[in-house]
């Protein structure tokens, strides 16, 4: 907490430290009650700066930065040293010479760091979080990521209570002390900022695996976790040597420590963290078995463990020269794992999933008051800035450099990036630079993706002259005003096209043949010319999302119906289908919001009932195209929210579906519900998915006998997916079986209450589920002994999963709201970082009906209003009102 107001700072302020650290040896000794932190830190000048000032006693005082450390004591070259100021969680030392030696000794509490950043223990465990500036809450140094340093970290603790103590890179020595006490030291040979550190002390077991590298180093790999949890690792060590594996592949990178360690934690504020060579996660990102984790969760450790890997060499080898370039590691890197996630699975699935989170929380995002470009100008607390914008927009602007590039020249790219950069803190620019540089293509327009914040509009409309045999399309691109930039430039925006004729064939573009073409759309108004087109074709735009933009064509249902039969474009296809299923519920909502009923449109109902019983489709696809678009990307689409209509319409216009093809539904649930070994994998996860949602129409129909297949499937599944999938069914059936929901979950409970993971998905569940969390019920759950209120994940999961509840948490009395805030201040004195993160549906409350708006409103100025608000609270409290 802040006693002073907190401050921006701004990304046209930067300037480079005046001292470098060349070498860091730290100490750290281990006890119940606190932790001394002894750090040897060489120190030289930084010759570059030199400011006008010249001469030996006239250098640049040295300010470290530290938070809530108690010092005891400061040596200069191995004397006692005296002059030096402690002011406002900096430490200045006054009269210096070029270089020198300076160690501190602090004393820090982990026990009571309920922060989850710097050193803190979790189940007993002592571990760190340092991104973005949690090493200053560990010993006081010049925590900025410009500052590399050569790593020593020598860890002392009780044997029997930590038998193992972890930090980055190689272990060089270990031994015995005396009071029962060992010590291990490791030695990092590659320079680190001080964010990348890490260390970790417990009773923990692990799992050990080799991976060969391609230049043949033998690499051993080990995931730790507390015992009991040591038969949930075997997914991520497959997921982790795949990654190896792709990384050398498609990027030729190689590792290059002769160890790479992944240690699980229950309580940590995000996924997981790419500290050298010893990452640390979440352990819901790390754990999976058949038995306790969904397809969902088998696919996001996969995912994740990639994340962290592949950061090794976007992120440690070539890291970020201050956090204003946050998206120069965190895009990249989810699109390098979004990539392989592809490549591991299912490509087309992967893009929607992609697609849905960026359109329902990042459009979201950009639309409201926290909205920033890829590349921040400004920020007050950069634990507000890992935001979807950063990561997953940051993602798409790389993927449209790879799709202007081709993929040749964008490994060229990558190469040359690497290569330049390696050891090196830097921009955004020099990634754009080194793709130009490789390319030789011009990016300058292209660069305002990272400069201007908001979602680009593509207003579309298109002519046909039968005469002349052409059809001509007009583009005309805009973009929002966001906080701080009212007018903005045109940016270079790929589109990718192709044109439909009556019978749905494609039709052939240009001379080379191609029947799919990406127009480049740079100019305000552009108007693409097609010859030799012999009838008015269907438009199929921005085919598999070719850009972060929002298109507005004025499709007909007919249209639409027409795409969702025969567009090639698998991405397009669904997406008519999504297009299709809001504008229906938009009607609907509109009708309610007037007090009319209004029945749900036939041509959707049959639309859905030709992909269920269309044999040919791919099962995958034939899932996403019957999933109707949720609450939250309704919400995100609509001009005004108006939250109980939503539910009301989705949840009819599901019933009507499931009414009118209940016996193909069941059917097919049938035919898929066939009992097989566990195998996460594409094809399986499929036919799961595809079951699965079968099952939650035929639920939503209030009929006995379908309430029985759900309880049937409960009851005879073999993996977590299925057993889930059912358990979700039964509650989202609503309460006319009340009793059937209670047995079903005092069931789940008593099966699973051990496992801390399993329990996050059973209390997540009743939060979000319209009819069973009400306030009322979350106060229950909150008293529950599997709840913890300080875990993340549980916080996430009870309090994340209501805001998410379109029914009960935008209730029209406004405790909803009122019951949140009182949380999050709460909240705010031990863990910010949280706080902040469950602020965010109150930030969007301008988009709401005038009811909402006006209690969301009052919520945040109550938090605005309260005394000693973190600077992360603050932050985004202010932004919003
Ligand atoms: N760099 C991490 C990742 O994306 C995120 C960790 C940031 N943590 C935080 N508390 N800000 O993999
Ligand atoms: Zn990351």
């Amino acid at each position: 907490m802040k006693d002073s107001q907190p401050k921006a700072i701004y990304l046209k302020d930067y300037q480079a430290p005046d001292y470098w650290i060349d070498q860091t040896n730290l100490t750290f000794d281990l006890y119940e009650d606190h932790t001394m932190v002894t750090s040897v830190l060489s120190i030289y000048r930084n010759l570059d700066n030199k400011s006008g000032k010249q001469g030996e006693d006239n250098l640049p005082e040295l300010v470290l930065v530290g938070d809530d450390l108690e010092l005891i004591s400061v040596e200069i070259d191995d004397k006692p040293f005296s002059d030096f100021k402690v002011e406002g969680g900096f430490l200045k030392i006054l009269s210096l010479k070029e270089s020198f030696t300076l160690k501190t000794v602090c004393r820090i509490n982990p026990q009571e760091n309920t922060s989850l950043e710097g050193l803190y223990k979790s189940n007993g465990m002592f571990c760190t979080q340092c991104e973005a500036e949690g090493f200053r809450k560990i010993t006081y140094y010049l925590d900025r990521p410009d500052v590399m340093s050569r790593f020593t970290t020598r860890i002392t603790a009780d044997k029997t209570a930590y038998p193992v103590l972890l930090s980055n890179g190689n272990d060089i020595e270990r031994g015995e002390l005396d009071d029962g006490r060992h010590y291990v030291t490791w030695e990092d040979p590659f320079k680190k900022p001080s964010y990348l550190f890490a260390l970790v002390a417990g009773d923990l077991q692990h799992v050990e695996d080799h991976f060969t590298t391609m230049s043949g180093r033998e690499v051993t790999l080990r995931i730790f976790t507390e015992a009991h949890n040591i038969d949930q690792c075997d997914h991520a060590m497959i997921s982790l040597k795949k990654s190896m594996k792709w990384d050398e592949e498609v990027y030729g990178r190689e590792y290059d420590l002769d160890i790479f360690m992944i240690v699980a934690v229950d309580h940590f504020n995000m996924g997981a963290m790419e500290n050298k060579g010893l990452n640390i996660f979440n352990s819901a990102c790390v754990l999976a078995s058949p038995e306790t984790a969904t397809d969902a969760r088998f696919q996001r450790v996969e995912a994740i463990v990639a994340h962290e890997y592949f950061h090794n060499w976007s992120g440690n080898r070539v890291t970020c020269r201050d956090w204003f370039q946050l998206s120069l590691k965190e895009g990249f890197t989810v699109f390098r794992d979004s990539e392989f996630s592809a490549d591991m699975n299912s490509r087309g699935v992967k893009r929607i999933e992609d697609v849905n989170v960026l359109r329902t929380a990042q459009f979201a995002e950009d639309a409201g008051p926290m909205a920033h470009p890829i590349r921040p100008e400004s920020f007050i607390e950069i634990s507000n800035f890992y935001t979807v914008t950063i990561y997953e927009k940051g993602a798409e602007v790389v993927r449209m450099i790879h799709g202007i590039l081709g993929a040749e020249a964008f490994r060229k790219g990558s190469d040359l990036y690497f290569e330049r950069h390696d050891g090196q803190a830097v921009t955004c620019e020099d990634f754009v630079k080194a793709m130009e540089d490789a390319s030789g293509r011009d990016l300058t327009q292209f660069r305002r993706w990272y400069s201007q914040a908001g979602t680009p509009v593509l207003n579309i409309t298109d002519e046909y002259n039968e005469d002349k045999k052409q059809y001509k399309l007009t583009i005309e691109q805009s973009c929002p005003a966001t906080p701080g930039q009212k007018e903005k430039e045109p940016f270079h925006i790929p589109v990718r096209l192709g044109l439909l004729d009556a019978e749905g064939d494609e039709l052939v573009l240009n001379e080379s043949g191609a029947t799919d073409q990406v127009l480049d759309v740079k100019q305000e108004k552009e108007v693409f010319a097609f010859d030799n087109i012999e009838e008015r074709p269907l438009p199929s735009i921005l085919r598999s999302f070719s850009a972060p933009v929002r298109v507005k064509y004025d499709y007909s249902r007919e249209d639409l119906l027409f795409l969702m039969e025969h567009d090639s474009d698998h991405f397009n296809r669904w997406d008519a289908g999504q297009r299709l299923a809001n504008s229906v519920i938009d009607e609907m909502v509109a009708a309610f919001e007037q007090g009319r009923e209004l029945s749900v449109d036939r041509s959707l109902i049959e639309a859905f009932g030709t992909v269920i019983n269309d044999e040919s489709l791919d099962l995958a696809v034939k899932a996403e195209m019957l999933s109707l678009p949720s609450e939250a990307s309704l919400a995100e689409q609509a001009v005004e929210v108006y939250p109980q209509f939503i539910h009301q319409a989705r949840q009819q216009v599901k019933k009507a579906i499931a009414e009118a093809h209940k016996d193909s539904l069941e059917a097919l649930w049938q035919s898929l519900n066939v009992h097989k070994p566990y195998r996460p994998e594409a094809e399986d996860i499929a036919e799961r998915t595809l079951k699965n949602t079968c099952l939650s129409y035929l639920t939503s129909i209030e009929d006995k006998a379908m309430l029985a297949l759900a309880e049937q499937q409960y009851h005879g599944a073999s993996n977590m997916t299925d057993r889930f999938a059912a358990l979700v069914s039964v509650i989202n059936a609503g309460n006319h079986d009340r009793e059937l929901i209670d047995e079903v979950l005092a069931d789940f409970l008593e099966l699973y209450h051990q496992d801390t993971n399993v329990m996050d998905q059973w209390l997540s569940v009743q939060a979000a589920s319209p009819s069973l969390g009400t306030l009322e019920h979350i106060l229950t759950l909150m008293q529950h002994e599997v709840f913890d209120e300080t875990s993340p994940n549980k916080l996430r999961s009870v309090l994340g999963g209501f805001a998410g509840n379109m029914k009960q948490f935008h209730r029209t009395d406004g405790l909803g709201y009122e019951f949140l805030t009182d949380q999050l201040l709460d909240l705010d004195k031990k863990n910010p970082q949280i706080a902040s993160r469950l602020m965010t549906p109150l930030t969007r409350w301008r988009k709401f009906e005038p009811g909402c708006r006006e209690r969301m409103r009052k919520a945040l100025e109550r938090i605005k209003a309260t005394p000693g608000l973190s600077s992360d609270v603050y932050e985004v409290v202010t932004k919003s009102l």
